[in-house]
């Protein structure tokens, strides 16, 4: 069996033969936030199961398939679908995709997730950039062997999300009057939601939304060098003291009603990365 690197390599050049493209950015739709693909001009849509290595996605609401071509005229990849570590997939095959990404030259990743809102200032539908988070998944997906061709056994963690992407993110929340909320993200395995009592913690420790995904790609974005921006979508509250019963049906809804919002952010977003200069890589 191929080592993890030779796997990664093997994917890239799968990709590259059918999309012969240097992205300028990989994006990863959250749950219930496909729609963003729609405005992507498709040169090639590969479905998960026919690119060499990657997990087959089994989430609902989550198609599985790697959208490729054309946004704002730059070349980008969309994840129309994400894996997540309560579906059974290790963290290192939930991030295998982001691997996949830099080894194609992607300059940037974006992801974006549904969210649950600790912060009581937050309001159902609100976005939030992403500008620090905590990880209470109880795993990591850079355990196991150092590949120093991948990246260094102790990545720093100061500045997680890149400072570049956010300040723009937030100045074009300002630009198109799209309200954007900041604060810390803390992941959790799932699947289940949380109890009140872990609400009441997660905000105790400086949550301000909570999720089931994210965290694994950022860490090995940061491992990549690969710099990572991320807004969470808030489809429901999780206050302890006021907490209703949530649905699946319920949240996607909601992510639903902030998708265009979102979409026009990320649109102006990949706006602002270079266009492709060069050829596309061999
Ligand atoms: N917890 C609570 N609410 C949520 C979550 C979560 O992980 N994801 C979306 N809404």
């Amino acid at each position: 069996m191929s080592g993890l690197y030779e796997q990664i390599q093997e994917s890239a050049a799968y990709i590259r033969q059918r999309w012969a493209h240097t992205p300028a950015a990989a994006i990863v739709l959250g749950t219930g936030l496909g729609s963003l693909a729609a405005d992507i001009v498709a040169e090639a849509v590969l479905p998960y199961e026919q690119i060499p290595h990657f997990p087959r996605s089994t989430a609902p609401s989550h198609k599985g398939q790697l959208v490729c071509g054309m946004l704002a005229g730059r070349p980008i990849l969309a994840m129309e679908g994400r894996f997540h570590y309560y579906e059974g997939y290790s963290l290192q095959q939930i991030t295998f995709p982001v691997r996949v990404f830099k080894a194609l030259g992607a300059s940037a990743l974006l992801l974006t997730n549904a969210a649950g809102g600790l912060n009581p200032r937050f309001r159902k539908g609100d976005l939030m950039l992403i500008e620090d988070h905590i990880n209470l998944m109880g795993d990591n997906p850079l355990i196991g062997p150092n590949d120093e061709r991948l990246g260094e056994r102790f990545p720093d963690m100061s500045q997680a999300y890149d400072l570049s992407l956010r300040q723009r993110l937030q100045q074009l929340a300002l630009e198109e009057r799209i309200p954007l909320q900041g604060g810390v993200f803390v992941a959790l395995a799932g699947p289940c939601l949380e109890t009140p009592a872990e609400y009441r913690f997660l905000r105790t420790i400086g949550a301000d939304a909570v999720g089931m995904s994210t965290v694994p790609e950022v860490i090995v974005a940061v491992h990549a060098r690969l710099p990572v921006a991320a807004i969470s979508v808030i489809t429901d509250m999780c206050l302890p003291d006021a907490l209703t019963p949530v649905s699946l049906p319920e949240i996607l809804q909601v992510a639903q009603q902030a998708e265009a919002p979102l979409r026009r952010l990320i649109t102006r977003l990949v706006a602002t990365l270079p266009a492709e200069t060069s050829a596309p890589s061999a």
